[in-house]
């Protein structure tokens, strides 16, 4: 694994244009470094699980599907579940992702993002511990956006049972709201767990992606923590080789044991029960821009009209 980039120390903020297209897509940001993108090395990913069409893998690696692949119900609902989706969500969900701050009852002093929150216990133990910020939490699975739901309000409380005011769902796909979030606005963002895709046909799906790494860039601010755990040995490497081909991010040695202030997750549970070993990163967004070369292209989830068949109707309607 390399160790952290050398020149990642932070400099002040380059001036870049907002994003300035309507439908969320990557914005053609110009920064005055007028860098071209950083490109994994053929070299770097050969024997790998992706395989490069090319030998510039940032541009040959196949571009991550719009549609979802996981499952986003797993059986039918129940009456409870119902109601959580159709009167407790609406009460939660993130209605205008351009103006993120602005959705919270009171103005956050900050900005957290978890993406795949599962049945919602890292999301709400941060909400609890952090009652200053703003938290989007975002899942596209039924169940689990039941299952934080159903912690935060009590049967008959699903209309208006107190709901923590620094917390906001996200019920769509992470990757649309990404770009529909205004440039460096995040303060973290957690990915813990992600679906591992360890087959190498699926290297596409997995959510650790040169082509998605752009707009997580693009929606940091400079010195923004990025916080990934993930035990599956895979899902390690590609980690450590997609970190390896960038310079959006400090890349440090994951950490073996979960550091404090990382509320345990189901997953991690899951994982350490059946003997695996989580590895825990903690990036730290660095100051180089985002310029218009680094947007591999459209070829990413966008909006409901490109986002799958299983999710368009379900995705919430940027306001
Ligand atoms: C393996 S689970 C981990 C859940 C939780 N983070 C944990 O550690 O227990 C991954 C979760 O990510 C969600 N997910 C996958 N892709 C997503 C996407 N593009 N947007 C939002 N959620 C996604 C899945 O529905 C799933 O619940």
């Amino acid at each position: 694994m390399k160790p952290p980039l050398e020149g990642a120390s932070l400099q002040p903020e380059p001036d870049l244009v907002p994003n300035p297209r309507p439908d969320g897509r990557l914005g053609r940001e110009q920064g005055p470094e007028g860098r071209g993108p950083d490109r994994l090395s053929g070299d770097r990913l050969r024997g790998h699980a992706a395989t490069p069409a090319s030998s510039d893998a940032g541009v040959g690696l196949k571009p991550p599907p719009d549609r979802l692949y996981g499952r986003q119900r797993s059986h039918a609902l129940r009456p409870r579940q119902d109601l959580l989706l159709a009167v407790t969500l609406p009460r939660l969900r993130l209605r205008d992702p351009a103006d993120p701050l602005g959705g919270f009852a009171e103005r956050p002093e900050g900005l957290w993002l978890e993406v795949g929150f599962g049945g919602g216990e890292h999301a709400l133990a941060q909400v609890a511990a952090h009652p200053g910020i703003g938290l989007i939490a975002c899942e596209v699975f039924e169940q689990g956006l039941c299952s934080l739901m159903s912690r935060l309000v009590a049967e008959g409380g699903e209309a208006d049972g107190a709901l923590p005011p620094n917390l906001r769902v996200w019920d769509g796909d992470a990757r649309v709201l990404l770009r529909l979030l205004p440039q460096g606005c995040l303060d973290r963002l957690f990915l813990m767990f992600p679906d591992p895709w360890p087959k190498s046909r699926h290297v596409k799906r997995r959510f650790v992606h040169p082509h998605l790494l752009p707009a997580l860039a693009r929606s940091m601010r400079r010195g923004a923590t990025w916080h990934i755990a993930t035990d599956d040995p895979t899902y390690q490497g590609w980690v450590a080789e997609v970190l390896a081909g960038q310079s959006w991010f400090t890349t440090p040695a994951p950490a073996m044991r979960r550091p404090d202030g990382w509320p345990a997750t189901r997953y991690e549970a899951k994982a350490l029960a059946a003997g695996r070993r989580p590895l825990y990163w903690t990036l730290t967004r660095t100051s180089r821009p985002v310029l218009a070369a680094d947007d591999p292209g459209p070829a990413t989830a966008t909006d409901q009209a490109t986002a799958g068949p299983e999710t368009a109707g379900r995705l919430p309607t940027p306001q």
